[in-house]
């Protein structure tokens, strides 16, 4: 299947995430809230999250874990000539976070950020993939980063008890030869207003719909992508959803016979970090050793929209 995805080259070569050191668990959260330890972890898989100072922005969450994946690149930031971001929790209207992130790394490359909630950083790696195929980009940072902490009402026990802050980055490197990430990018008809976010006040959500729409649109997209490159289950090494509920999760592996062991999840102690779930997943399952160097590994996002987005990655 290798052949399928096009070898114009384009490959991750640097992972990194970072969470704040805030620990907030379920417990704490029954202190203040009617909920309990129980129907949170039953109902969504969810144990702790964790949650930024107010002093820090998603532009610093995005900082840290940028450095990470550069690191690991072995890049430093005056090479990287493109910086994307994806977040629904941008510091500022303008400048935009990614010109925030730059600033503070460092970098003199233009940046942007996008706006795809919890399908933003596969938008985002799939936007910035497609323009390093023109040859004008060739060390782009991919970053996803939220605080949606910011945007909580923490009186409200149906969101408050899900999210959590974080950020994930991926270094983009053009390599001859090397297959690019394969993308599909979709939406519903309806649906926008489902899951709002308002520029100033806090998040309302029907949950249930959102649910029944991430079980539905996870199992759609994995077929349809493993449809387009013919892909069996044994060529995927893991499948990284994004973290909503780990009962959307288990609800589309049971409806496609796909093993839960297949999916990589961390939803128990990071909550749903928004765009920053699929790369700090990424990047933990890469740092665990549990996908290498020339993997196959799909990345599912879906969320507010009604968006969603699937890519297939092979690592370098
Ligand atoms: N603690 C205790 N009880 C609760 C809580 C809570 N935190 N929240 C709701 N309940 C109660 C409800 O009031 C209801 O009580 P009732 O039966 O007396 O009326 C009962 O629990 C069941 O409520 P439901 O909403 O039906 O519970 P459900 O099983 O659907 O779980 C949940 C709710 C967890 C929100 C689920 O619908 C879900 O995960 N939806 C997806 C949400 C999501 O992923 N959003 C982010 C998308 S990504 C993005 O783009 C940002």
């Amino acid at each position: 299947m290798q052949s399928a995805l096009n070898p114009n080259g384009v490959t991750i070569t640097g992972t990194g995430f970072y969470v704040p050191t805030s620990l907030l668990t379920n417990l704490d959260l029954a202190a203040s809230l009617d909920t309990s330890d129980e129907w949170i972890s039953q109902r969504t898989g969810i144990r702790q999250r964790y949650i930024a100072e107010a002093s820090a922005e998603t532009s610093d969450l995005a900082v840290m874990a940028a450095t990470d994946a550069l690191h690991r690149a072995q890049l430093s930031p005056e090479d990287v000539d493109l910086i994307v971001v994806a977040t629904s929790t941008p510091d500022y209207a303008f400048p935009s976070t990614a010109m925030l992130v730059k600033q503070k790394l460092g970098s003199r490359a233009p940046a942007f950020d996008l706006s795809a909630a919890c399908s933003g950083f596969v938008y985002a790696l799939s936007i910035s993939s497609d323009l390093m195929k023109s040859g004008a980009y060739h060390n782009v940072l991919v970053i996803g980063a939220d605080k949606f902490s910011k945007i909580m009402d923490w009186q409200n026990r149906n969101t408050a008890v899900l999210f959590g802050d974080g950020a994930g980055a991926v270094v983009l490197q053009s390599r001859p030869g090397a297959s690019s990430p394969f993308s599909l990018l979709g939406s519903e008809e309806r649906g926008a207003d489902t899951l709002i976010s308002p520029v100033t006040g806090q998040i309302t959500m029907h949950g249930r719909e959102v649910f029944k729409f991430g079980v539905r649109i996870l199992e759609s997209m994995l077929t349809k992508v493993m449809g387009e490159l013919e892909l069996s289950l044994e060529d995927i090494a893991l499948i990284i959803p994004h973290q909503a509920n780990v009962r959307i999760i288990e609800h589309a592996a049971d409806k496609m016979n796909i093993p839960m062991d297949k999916f990589f999840m961390n939803i128990e102690t990071y909550g749903n970090t928004s765009a920053a779930s699929i790369p700090i997943a990424l990047a933990e399952a890469v740092e665990q050793q549990r996908i290498q160097a020339g993997d196959i590994v799909v990345l599912a996002g879906f969320g507010a929209g009604l968006a969603w987005g699937v890519q297939v990655i092979q690592l370098g």
